[in-house]
């Protein structure tokens, strides 16, 4: 497996240690098999030795080879979804749950690291919600309404967010938020499950899941864990075939790092309320960084995965936007994009796996507040494994219908449906050799269609454009050099290898036959 889920390389990456774990080479059991070591399978995983339960945790590449290692690590209870939007979604008593359990991941973050020894960069900051030029005027009034019935009470609206070099007009104000080092936590969360018996293995693709009294995962290598419970945390389920793909959509989100002379831009979070709206933070990276100098990390310009392949105008967007409001910026460190899955009702889904065995569980849908989402998982599924009550478990759940998101739903369908128009249309190029180096293209061939890649070398790697999940057509990325499936949000290195679900295999050769949404369990 691709280790990093595409090309770019975020502030994170090159700066923290990652622990190296074996790979699964024997059958093994365990009470509890999680699978993918990002921040929800090690939370889970690490909450689940805390309560005596032993855990195997599988994942394809190294530890947090997928989106957390990609993240901007705003620790949030100003969710992205309004709190105005959450009480129409969910109810008023669903609105304070979720500002509740965001309140706790952020307690239980700071509490592991305390118990654990993490040093990680954890800093409790304020952060600060600002008007997009084209907002509604009472927008920030009705949320600061919604954050206090919430349960927010320390909210309040200030003229500008302080000390930072522009004006941003009134403001919100939620305080208690915090920042941290993603990959610093994680490695050293990992060492702490393996402290506590728990054991990890990487490299290792799960191919199967069967839930049951008989429950297993099945690996790439053959080798197969037994357990009692199986926890499903790759970020997009590929256990699930439609239910919850319906009910959440793929964007991808981008990311600039800026050099600013240290100092000069002050902790603390920011948001503007745009659509899609501007997510910035400084972040002192203590190693990698010159002296005197800091990061300041600005992400937007979210698309819907493979609807769109245009990375270099989005960054000098976001650099544009950037240089206008913060004038000391100087060079663009880092450049990077990653995947977000937004649920149609703003909430993860975490939980029973829909129409599952009850000891197949999944988190998912982490609707840009993934972090929390995924700390969340942890603390509901060790519950929900362990038979307790817990009073997050039907505003999370997978199964939920949430009548007031219809519409969202109905967008979503429709836009997925769109994309299979890609059967009707011609390639990218007509024949391969018009294919730059290093860059991939759709051809046409016949009634089908091939990805094909032309490697710096020249060489040539050919698969079927169809996505094995349901027969979307893969387009190309040419910032990650991934084939991205504008349908489901699946993603496949450049050479077919599956890097996101929900599909779960490669993309087929070209020409080969193959079945679409072939089940693999
Ligand atoms: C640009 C960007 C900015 C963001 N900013 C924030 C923020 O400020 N605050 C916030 O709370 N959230 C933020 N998010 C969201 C958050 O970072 C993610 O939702 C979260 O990190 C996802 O964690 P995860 O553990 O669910 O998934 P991942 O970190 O993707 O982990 C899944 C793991 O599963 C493994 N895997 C997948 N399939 C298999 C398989 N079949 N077999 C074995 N292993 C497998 C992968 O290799 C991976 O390591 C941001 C996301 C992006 C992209
Ligand atoms: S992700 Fe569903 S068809 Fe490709």
């Amino acid at each position: 497996m691709n280790p990093h889920a595409g090309s770019s390389v975020s502030v994170w990456m090159g700066i923290a240690a990652r622990p190296d774990f074996p790979s699964l080479t024997q059958n093994e059991h365990s009470d509890v098999c999680v699978v993918g070591a990002g921040i929800a399978g090690l939370t889970t995983a690490y909450l689940l030795t805390k309560s005596g339960k032993t855990v195997i945790v599988l994942d394809d590449g190294p530890i947090v080879s997928g989106e957390t290692q990609r993240t901007t690590a705003h620790l949030v209870t100003a969710l992205d979804k309004r709190y105005f939007e959450l009480e129409r979604l969910h109810g008023e008593n669903g609105a304070k749950l979720a500002a509740e359990s965001h309140a706790v991941a952020i307690d239980t973050i700071e509490a592991i690291i305390r118990a654990e020894g993490i040093d990680c960069d954890f800093e409790r900051v304020d952060g600060y919600l600002f008007n997009a030029a084209d907002e509604e005027p009472d927008l920030l009034d009705r949320e600061l309404a919604a954050a206090r019935r919430a349960g927010l009470t320390n909210t309040e609206l200030v003229d500008h967010a302080p000390s930072i070099p522009f004006n941003t007009g009134r403001a919100l104000l939620f305080r208690h938020q915090a920042q941290f080092h993603p990959l610093k936590y994680l490695a050293a969360l990992a060492l702490a499950i393996v402290r506590g018996g728990g054991r990890i293995f990487t490299e290792t693709h799960a191919t199967a899941v069967n839930g049951g009294e008989s429950a297993h995962v099945t690996t790439s290598g053959g080798s197969i864990v037994s357990s009692d419970a199986i926890v499903i945390a790759t970020h997009t389920p590929s256990n699930d075939r439609l239910i919850l793909h319906t009910k959440q959509a793929a964007y991808r989100s981008y990311v600039i790092g800026v050099a600013v002379p240290a100092g000069t831009v002050p902790k603390a979070l920011y948001w503007d309320t745009g659509d899609p709206y501007h997510y910035i933070r400084i972040t002192g990276t203590k190693d990698g960084t010159p002296p005197g100098q800091e990061v300041l990390i600005v992400g937007g310009e979210d698309h819907k995965t493979g609807q769109a392949d245009d990375a270099d105008v989005r960054y000098a967007r976001l650099e544009q936007w950037t240089r206008e409001r913060f004038p000391m910026a100087t060079d663009v460190r880092f450049r990077w994009s990653g995947q977000i899955m937004q649920s149609v009702d703003g909430l993860a889904f975490i939980g029973r796996n829909p129409l599952d065995y009850d000891n197949v569980y999944v988190v998912t849908g982490d609707s840009g507040t993934g972090l929390m989402h995924g700390t969340i998982a942890g603390l509901l599924i060790t519950d929900l494994i362990q038979g307790r009550e817990n009073p997050w478990a039907n505003l999370y759940s997978p199964s939920r219908v949430t009548l007031g998101a219809a519409k969202d739903f109905a967008r979503e369908a429709v836009n997925s449906a769109s994309q299979y128009l890609d059967w009707l249309t011609d390639g990218g190029v007509g024949h391969n050799d018009q294919i730059l180096l290093g860059t991939g293209e759709v051809v046409r061939h016949g009634l089908t269609k091939a990805a094909v890649y032309r490697a710096p070398d020249g060489t040539f790697h050919e698969c079927s454009a169809v996505c094995p999940h349901l027969g979307g057509i893969v387009r190309w990325n040419h910032e990650e050099k991934t084939w991205d499936c504008p349908a489901h949000g699946s993603r496949f290195d450049s050479v077919g290898t599956v890097l996101n679900g929900p599909a779960n295999e490669n993309l087929y050769p070209a020409g080969a036959l193959h079945p679409i949404g072939h089940a693999e369990r």
